[in-house]
């Protein structure tokens, strides 16, 4: 991801004396990897939004992570790292997008911000679309990909084996990026 940050600050609602919470989004760093699994691990732990379940190994994941460090964004508050998004790039142009936040942080913008710095990330680098899967029961990350423009183009039923045994559908959204004048089809059209 280039440099470039989003600085965002959350507002207390209707609470005036609770002090401001903020954070900041940018470019992930190879040195970001084993604190990015930790979160990564915790919200495995969950078994809801993520489709990777316990155990995590978190030097594996780790070095995942490092590899993957170009194509990341993550949101940090405290020195701490309290979420993050990939983008894994395809070949053909498009790329699909994985993202969390720390179970404390959530509800006060996070999610919204490294979205925002996600979408940028891939609008510079050229990608007509960004895709996704979510669990369709996963109604705070559905509203938030709606929110940011994406679609829903599909329902994978009974998709994901969880340990528990349940198969779970996923919903699969997407959000074009190319302006129609460099879509060839839409462009050859009156
Ligand atoms: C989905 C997730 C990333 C959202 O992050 P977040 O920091 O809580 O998001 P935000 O605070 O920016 O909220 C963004 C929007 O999401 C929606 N949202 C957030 N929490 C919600 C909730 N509990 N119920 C319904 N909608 C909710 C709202 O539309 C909200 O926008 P608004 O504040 O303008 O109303 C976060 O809940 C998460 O990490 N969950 C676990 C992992 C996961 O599910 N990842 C996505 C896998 S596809």
């Amino acid at each position: 991801m280039p440099a470039r940050l989003a600085r965002s600050a959350s507002v207390a609602r209707g609470c005036e004396d609770m002090p401001v919470a903020e954070f900041v989004v940018r470019a992930a760093r190879s040195g970001d990897a084993r604190a990015m699994a930790e979160v990564f691990a915790a919200v495995a732990q969950e078994r809801d939004g993520i489709a990777t379940e316990p155990p995590v190994d978190i030097g594996q994941q780790a070095a995942q992570f490092a590899r993957g460090a170009d194509a990341s964004v993550v949101a940090v508050a405290g020195g701490r790292i309290v979420g993050m998004l990939h983008v894994q790039v395809s070949r053909f142009g498009f790329g699909d997008l994985a993202m969390l936040v720390d179970g404390g942080w959530r509800g006060r913008g996070v999610g919204s911000a490294l979205l925002r710095a996600g979408i940028e990330w891939a609008r510079d680098r050229g990608l007509h679309k960004l895709c996704l899967e979510v669990f369709a029961h996963n109604t705070a990350a559905i509203a938030l990909y709606r929110k940011s423009g994406f679609a829903e183009e599909g329902r994978r039923v009974r998709q994901y084996r969880r340990a528990s045994g349940e198969l779970w559908d996923s919903i699969v959204m997407g959000l074009p990026l190319a302006s129609a004048a460099s879509d060839p089809a839409a462009a050859g059209r009156g």
